[in-house]
């Protein structure tokens, strides 16, 4: 048996449900020679914003348990660089199916960007990063606030003109609220979860392990509650549910799926294993043929209470 993986949300037909996760994959042309981009059911290029941006001073990233901190700070080579340096490499890859990752810190910013980033080809739909502090709104991340999230959602939707994926924050109280919010705003889809707040202290030295002090943590230390993120959030909206949070493995994607997830994204285990998406993906495929899954999409919200 050769089992059908095909899913699709938003109008876009993926071969498999595993994407590589925004931040941990560059633009995608980095990883050419290490994974075979075709296998991958698509990937979700590095956060863009309007203007190129340096990121934080290091140390930015720290091994934790089960877990890594980062606070890259967003580095980006900016929308524009974007269209006229790498997407060229990723149209010529047949079969490669990209998203792209758009953050700001004003309304403004996501609208300018999304306008730059509407006039390349090949960009199968946009994620918007809603977890970055608005400088508007006093630093309060655009996705903690359902009104800013809304307001920026709203906005992004009039100009995009690519099928928008919302990626929520998990750093709030309720994920069902800000799941709904999104979706009347108009997302065509929305992923979670981003990485959660975080920090550790070196109390030999006293000082934060990472120079911005405070981090977001991700990788298999937040999985369960990556699930369950998931599983509150799909029976908030219709829209479809793009599962992430500490997947490493094929049984991982399953349970997610079974979450109420349509697809996948994998983020820090290839800092840990560089082929890790491809080798997932693969993997799905084997264990559907083990359990005699015919199609995977019948996977979706399939968990039995
Ligand atoms: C080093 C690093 C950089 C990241 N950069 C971004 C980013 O630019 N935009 C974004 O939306 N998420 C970013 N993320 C979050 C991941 O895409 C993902 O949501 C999160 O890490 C949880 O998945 P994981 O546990 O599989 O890594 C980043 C994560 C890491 C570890």
């Amino acid at each position: 048996m050769t089992p059908d993986l095909r899913v699709s949300f938003a109008g876009i037909e993926l071969k498999n449900p595993v994407i590589a996760a925004s931040g941990t994959f560059a633009y995608g042309v980095e990883f050419e020679d290490v994974v075979r981009l075709d296998r991958l059911g698509g990937f979700v290029v590095k956060g863009l914003s309007r203007e190129p941006m340096i990121g934080n001073p290091p140390p930015r990233l720290y091994e934790t348990a089960a877990g890594m901190l980062n606070a890259i700070g967003l580095q980006n080579i900016g929308a524009r660089a974007f269209l006229e340096e790498k997407l060229p490499k990723l149209r010529a890859m047949k079969n490669v199916v990209v998203f792209a990752n758009v953050f700001g810190y004003t309304r403004e910013d996501y609208e300018y960007t999304v306008q730059i980033l509407n006039e390349g080809e090949g960009i199968a739909a946009y994620e918007l990063n809603v977890s970055c502090p608005n400088t508007q709104h006093g630093g309060i991340q655009f996705g903690s606030d359902p009104r800013t999230l809304d307001e920026v959602v709203t906005t992004v939707k009039r100009f995009a003109a690519r099928p928008l994926i919302v990626k929520l924050s998990p750093n709030v109280t309720s994920i069902g609220q800000m799941a709904y919010v999104a979706q009347e705003a108009g997302a065509d889809a929305i992923s979670l979860v981003n990485t959660f707040i975080a920090m550790s202290i070196d109390i030999e030295t006293r000082k934060p392990r990472i120079a911005n002090v405070s981090a977001g943590l991700s990788g298999p230390a937040i999985k369960p509650i990556a699930v369950r993120m998931v599983y509150e959030a799909s029976k908030s909206v219709q829209i479809p549910v793009i599962g992430m949070g500490g997947i490493s493995t094929a049984l991982d994607v399953i349970e997610f799926m079974l979450a109420g997830a349509t697809a996948v994204e994998v983020g820090t285990a290839s800092y840990w294993d560089p082929r890790a998406t491809e080798k997932i993906a693969a993997d799905v495929s084997r264990w559907c043929v083990e359990h005699e899954v015919a199609r995977i999409e019948e996977l979706t919200g399939a968990m039995q209470v």
